[in-house]
């Protein structure tokens, strides 16, 4: 199979490209190496982390409509899988404009391709922020999404309610899967797990938003990588999917978890709760569980070969 992977230079898009090469299939990656964090570490993927792998490249922005489509017309995929996007909930109330072009049109341009070019499945990224300020856990996928609270999380809801559209007009097949707080090695660097550990190493304090009454199913990135494939090779007719852990934990646990493996107490700055941020996204997984798929790492491993990777990388 020939699979083409928007934010292939992204945390989870890279990680997902190794596991397919693994298996035998063939990866197109497409990403623009924005800025929203270090670009460097989105070429260290590359070049360090996909080391010795062979696979084609494109620096293209899924929002060019010409360059997008010259890729699918000379590579001719089998399947996508769309993670490119704009991800931080706290930027995206800062640039609303870049979530809704990113996001919403550049996911446009990938379904409009996915039709002509008639792709066997289209797996992409939404997230579980779309639940917003839900009351009832866990949040399953038949709750009602419809008062989100963030520009992120509403770009990530229009993207669904487009893919149903695409599915259901021109008989596509797509899967949504909302991601639960993903973490692990190579991890991005505006997450909390990064953040944390940047500042406990350094001796600085962490910042504990709703005073750390927050509570998460933290997800290991090779649960979620499996998640993608066994979903890619599903096939599915068009649905909507919880990915995550399958384990409720508090924030102060996984800070206490992170101490323990870094072998240092973090100074704490105890802090209102962000706006656009929600204190807890639990996830009901039973339905991807039924394609057989189960996730395996829990945080005290998941975190340990996260500190791993971090001191190696940055040499501490
Ligand atoms: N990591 C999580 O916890 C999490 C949770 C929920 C949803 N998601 C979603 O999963 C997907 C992947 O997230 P990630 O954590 O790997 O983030 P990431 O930022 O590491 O990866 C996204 C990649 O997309 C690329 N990209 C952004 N805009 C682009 C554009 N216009 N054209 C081409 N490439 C572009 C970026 O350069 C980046 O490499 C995203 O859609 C994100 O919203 C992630």
């Amino acid at each position: 199979m020939k699979i083409l992977i928007t934010g292939g230079a992204g945390f989870i898009g890279s990680a997902t490209a190794k596991k397919l090469m693994d298996r035998g299939d063939k990866v197109i990656l497409v990403d623009n190496f924005n800025d929203y964090y270090d670009p460097k570490l989105k070429y260290d993927r590359i070049k360090k982390f996909l080391k010795g792998y062979k696979f084609t490249l494109y620096k293209v922005d899924i929002r060019d409509e010409k360059k997008m489509e010259a890729i699918f017309k000379r590579e001719r995929p089998d399947k996508v899988i769309h993670l490119a996007a704009m991800a931080g909930v706290r930027y995206s109330l800062e640039n609303p404009k870049l979530y809704a072009d990113v996001n919403i049109m550049g996911s446009l341009n990938l379904l409009e391709l996915a039709r002509k070019y008639k792709i066997k499945n289209f797996v992409f990224a939404s997230s579980s922020s779309v639940y917003g300020n839900n009351k009832k856990t866990p949040f399953s996928e038949s709750d009602s999404v419809d008062t989100p609270i963030s520009p992120y999380a509403a770009s990530k809801k229009a993207d669904e309610l487009l893919a149903h559209v695409w599915s259901h007009i021109y008989g596509l097949k797509i899967t949504a899967l909302r991601f639960f707080t993903v973490y692990g090695p190579w991890g991005r660097p505006d997450m909390a797990l990064f953040l944390f550990t940047d500042a406990i190493t350094k001796g600085k304090p962490i910042n504990v938003f709703n005073r750390g009454k927050m509570s998460r199913n933290f997800t290991y990135i090779d649960d979620i990588v499996s998640g993608i494939i066994t979903v890619l090779d599903a096939n599915l007719p068009y649905g909507i999917m919880n990915i995550g852990g399958d384990r409720e934990e508090t924030l102060m646990r996984y800070i206490e978890v992170l101490e323990k493996n870094l072998g240092k107490i973090a100074k704490k700055n105890l802090l209102p709760m962000q706006l656009g941020d929600v204190p807890t996204t639990v996830a009901d997984i039973r339905k991807l569980k039924k394609l057989g798929w189960k996730p395996t790492t829990r945080i005290d491993e998941g975190i340990g070969k996260f500190v791993e990777w971090y001191k190696e990388y940055y040499k501490k």
